[in-house]
């Protein structure tokens, strides 16, 4: 299957909104939110145009990646690093090579762009077949002064990080409103939550700590 890789356009937001709502419909948790995250982020000064990536398939959107600037806190220094996230892949592309596809890409431009390293919250066994590894071996820790095991970073370059350590702070664009986000389904063709296997496993990471 071929894939084409290219930037996103402001006319595909709402589609790009719909693939990533039906990548992560039920993922997580009953429902999802990162359709309204994305939708947020793109209005945010955090949000990059130049790393907003979809995969094209068969003349059909089948992915898309976003990235945000985002930081490390070492006392009063800070250290701009960069996320990405939501990642997504339309269910019937999944596991073709689409996201990493989209992963390999940009991580290589925002190395070109002089970034030093990206930070994520996500599934250890997905995301270090790309050289994520845990944040601990960087002293990188979130707000508690934890090392969750889903917080996972990746240099951009060796020696990216050298002297760099303290707190992520992901910052508020990726806290979701629950009454936004209420009004925001609105919008969209209805579709049943439910409770899936996939969920013990977020669950399972999310609360595990290294
Ligand atoms: C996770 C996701 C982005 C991966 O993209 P993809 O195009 O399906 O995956 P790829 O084809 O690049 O890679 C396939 C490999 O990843 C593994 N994989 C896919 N999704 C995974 C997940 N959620 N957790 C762990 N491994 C996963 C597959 O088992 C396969 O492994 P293998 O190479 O050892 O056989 C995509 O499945 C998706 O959108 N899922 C729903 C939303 C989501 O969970 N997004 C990621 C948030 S962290």
């Amino acid at each position: 299957m071929e894939i084409e890789i290219r930037l996103e356009e402001e006319k595909e937001y709402r589609l790009v909104e719909e693939l990533t709502r039906e990548a992560f419909w039920n993922v997580n948790f009953p429902g999802c939110a990162e359709h309204l995250l994305i939708h947020t982020l793109r209005n945010t000064k955090e949000f990059i145009k130049e790393l907003d990536f979809v995969a094209v398939c068969n003349n059909t959107l089948a992915g898309n990646i976003v990235y945000a600037t985002t930081k490390v806190k070492d006392n009063n220094k800070e250290h701009r690093v960069l996320t990405f996230g939501p990642l997504s892949v339309l269910p019937v592309y999944q596991n073709k090579g689409v996201g990493s596809k989209l992963v390999a890409h940009t991580v290589i431009l925002a190395q070109k762009m002089g970034y030093k390293a990206v930070i994520i919250y996500g599934d250890p066994e997905y995301y270090k077949r790309f050289g994520f590894k845990e944040s601990k071996e960087y002293k990188i820790t979130n707000k508690e002064k934890k090392y969750p095991a889903a917080l996972l970073v990746l240099e951009l370059y060796a020696g990216a990080l050298n002297g760099i350590k303290g707190v992520f702070e992901e910052g508020a664009i990726y806290e979701v409103d629950e009454k936004e986000l209420e009004e925001f389904e609105k919008g969209f063709k209805k579709k049943e939550k439910d409770v899936t296997k996939s969920q013990e496993r977020f669950m399972e990471i999310a609360n595990k700590y290294v």
